[in-house]
């Protein structure tokens, strides 16, 4: 429907009228229809949801981009700029200038193996679709009621080891691997505290269970916008916490490119 695409305008008409598990402060949610498509990204899949992308989840433009993950979630324009660049390199149409959440699951671009909530396309073809077999593994290493920056790395490197013992077919480029560090750093910043390096552990396992933000739980867009600055950091720390293997993965693409401002090379 049209006005999904307008979050400040639905705000608007129908503040005070929302249903009651609708948060007045963010759009209103509904799941994916059967036509509308989906990512194999918690927080993509979340902000369609939303209406913040667009609902069917299609042919999303750079103005769109940033305009969403500014409005939603206080990311800056150059890191939305980044993420987009990368996002069209997946879209099968030579020379696109948009993508369709759909297009993000094409295997060995920017999606990976070892995944925190999605199984290894080796097994089944499906490295898409949310598997919950997967995230309690990932969840197993959140010991806590908080996440910290030990916790999340210690997940994620237990999600590469099992891929590496278990997956014949495992790869991860350099690009990949960019993004792994960068996803566990980004859930980090976006959903928690990128001074403390913490978060509510409820609230991550609500945005990738319910792919919804976890306003209910007391989320809140950050009055401090997420830069690439932000994003390194977080990530240095991850790769800090991973102790020696991370160091023998070379670290290129999400965190190399923006501290030389050139453009992403293709894996
Ligand atoms: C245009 C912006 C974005 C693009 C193009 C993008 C793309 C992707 C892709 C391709 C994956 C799948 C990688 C894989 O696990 O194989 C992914 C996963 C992920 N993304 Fe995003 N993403 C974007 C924004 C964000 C933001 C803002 C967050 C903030 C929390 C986020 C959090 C995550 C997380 C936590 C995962 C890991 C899911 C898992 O391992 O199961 N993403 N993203
Ligand atoms: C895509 O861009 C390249 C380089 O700019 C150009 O050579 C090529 O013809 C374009 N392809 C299409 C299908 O437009
Ligand atoms: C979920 O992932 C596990 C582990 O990779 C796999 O065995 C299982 O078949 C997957 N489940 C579904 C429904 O795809
Ligand atoms: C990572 O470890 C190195 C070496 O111990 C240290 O110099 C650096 O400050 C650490 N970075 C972060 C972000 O913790
Ligand atoms: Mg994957």
């Amino acid at each position: 429907m049209k006005l999904y695409n307008n979050p400040p305008l639905i705000n608007l008409l129908f503040i005070g009228a929302v249903a009651a598990q609708d948060y007045p402060s963010l759009p209103p949610w509904h799941p994916p229809g059967s036509s509308d498509v989906r990512a194999p990204c918690p927080m993509l899949n979340s902000l369609a949801n939303h209406g913040y992308l667009p609902h069917d989840g299609k042919d999303i433009t750079l103005e769109k981009t940033i305009e969403a993950l500014d409005t939603a979630l206080n990311i800056d324009a150059e890191l939305a700029t980044f993420l987009y660049n990368n996002a069209i390199t997946t879209n099968p149409t030579p020379n696109a200038t948009t993508y369709s959440l759909n297009d993000l699951s094409n295997h060995n671009i920017l999606e990976h193996d070892a995944s925190l909530s999605r199984a290894d396309f080796y097994w089944s073809g499906d490295a898409h679709t949310f598997n919950q077999t997967v995230f309690d593994e990932t969840r197993s290493y959140w010991t806590g009621p908080v996440i910290d920056v030990q916790m999340a790395a210690d997940a994620r490197l237990a999600r590469v080891k099992t891929s590496m013992a278990t997956n014949p077919d495992y790869s991860m480029s350099d690009l990949g691997s960019g993004f792994s560090i960068g996803e566990t750093a980004a859930y980090i910043i976006i959903i928690g505290d990128s001074i403390s390096g913490t978060v509510e552990k409820s609230w991550v396992e609500y945005l990738f269970e319910n792919e919804r933000l976890p306003a209910e739980l007391g989320w809140s867009r950050h009055t401090a916008a997420a830069t690439f600055a932000t994003l390194n950091d977080m990530m240095d720390r991850v790769e800090n916490a991973t102790g020696p293997l991370a160091s023998k993965v070379r670290r290129v693409g999400m965190h190399d490119v923006p501290r030389r401002r050139t453009v992403m090379p293709l894996p």
